[in-house]
């Protein structure tokens, strides 16, 4: 026979453990458990409920008040501990506030330079050109002698070069000056018709300041064919400076001279911000010591060739003030493009 005491024994007991069991819970995963062992469709206060069944009908009264009064106290602590959670902003936290602002993912992009060489590639390709590369790491036949630059030349200057310490048998190396050398490498590897573009990057020991960087990037094109000439040339750089600046572009060439272009010229192109004219690189037709150095016939072939400065490009393009931002790895800037 059970008696009242009993029972209130068993409801008591119910709500001591509750109670301390509470106070012990951490997080929110333990709060969920708590809810399940104690408030859950089959936890301990659903199953004081059934005492009120199994008690004598004179009991069930006072039984069921009681048994009443503990589930309320045990759902209020409950929600009184849940509160407590979700206000301990706490560093071992842990529940997730759907009203704090997102964190945005850190999402890397292309180099600005890259991708500036990847839509002068892309132009260069809608006119017919494709792409070609050689090494950084070059030998003085692709950087001078081919090119048609002397040997008493003071572009070979030690103090304007990158030499590299090489053994005997090596011959004398260098990082390249000029992009010029992957005309000779082409022309080596393939007969005319040729018409390519390479950009890469070239080494110059130049005092670093806002124009000028001792590593930089050219943009090297190079056209061989039968009837080839100076007109080619020039309107093949107004329709990239019109296409890539603007129609608006005013662009300027002004004789000059380099050892393998004859003749040759300079491009300069007008900064509206700069109010001035600014050099963007040099062009002109193949000289004929170069096709010979590569074994073109230059009675049956002529050429043109130019090589900008990507920098410059990009900084005309982009609005760029110093060169140095390129290699300053301020992710202000770079985030910008
Ligand atoms: N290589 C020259 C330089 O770095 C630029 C240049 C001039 C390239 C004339 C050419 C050219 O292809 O035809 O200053």
């Amino acid at each position: 026979m059970i008696t009242m005491s009993d029972l209130l024994a068993q409801i008591d007991q119910t709500a001591r453990e509750a109670e301390d069991e509470l106070a012990a819970v951490k997080d929110a995963a333990g709060l969920e458990q708590y809810r399940i062992k104690f408030l859950g469709s089959n936890g301990r206060v659903k199953n004081l409920t059934k005492l009120i069944g199994e008690a004598p009908k004179e009991l069930k009264r006072s039984i069921g008040q009681r048994t009443n009064e503990v589930r309320s106290r045990i759902e209020e602590q409950f929600e009184t501990r849940k509160q407590e959670l979700a206000s301990d902003v706490s560093s071992d936290r842990d529940y997730v506030d759907v009203t704090e602002p997102g964190l945005r993912p850190q999402i890397g992009n292309r180099h600005l330079l890259m991708k500036v060489v990847d839509e002068l590639t892309e132009l260069f390709g809608r006119m017919g050109f494709s792409i070609a590369t050689g090494p950084e790491v070059e030998d003085e036949f692709h950087n001078f002698v081919a090119l048609n630059i002397p040997e008493s030349h003071p572009a070979r200057d030690p103090l304007d070069n990158f030499y590299l310490e090489t053994s005997s048998d090596q011959g004398q190396l260098l990082l390249r000056t000029q992009t010029s050398t992957v005309q000779i490498r082409v022309m080596e590897r393939q007969k005319p018709p040729i018409r390519v573009v390479i950009p890469g990057r070239v080494y110059r020991p130049d005092t670093t300041d806002a124009t000028h960087l001792p590593m930089f990037h050219q943009l090297e094109a190079l056209v061989v064919d039968r009837n080839v000439t100076m007109v080619d040339l020039k309107s093949t750089i107004m329709q990239f400076a019109h296409a890539y600046f603007g129609p608006q572009t005013k662009v300027r060439f002004r004789p000059s001279f380099f050892p393998f272009t004859e003749p040759s010229a300079e491009v300069d192109i007008w900064f509206e911000d700069k109010n001035r004219w600014i050099e963007m690189g040099g062009c002109g037709m193949v000289h004929p010591n170069v096709f010979k150095n590569c074994r073109i016939d230059p009675e049956e072939y002529s050429g043109w060739a130019f090589g900008l400065g990507i920098e410059r490009i990009a900084m005309r393009k982009y609005g760029i003030q110093d060169i140095r931002s390129f290699v300053e790895n301020d992710i202000r800037f770079l985030k910008q493009f």
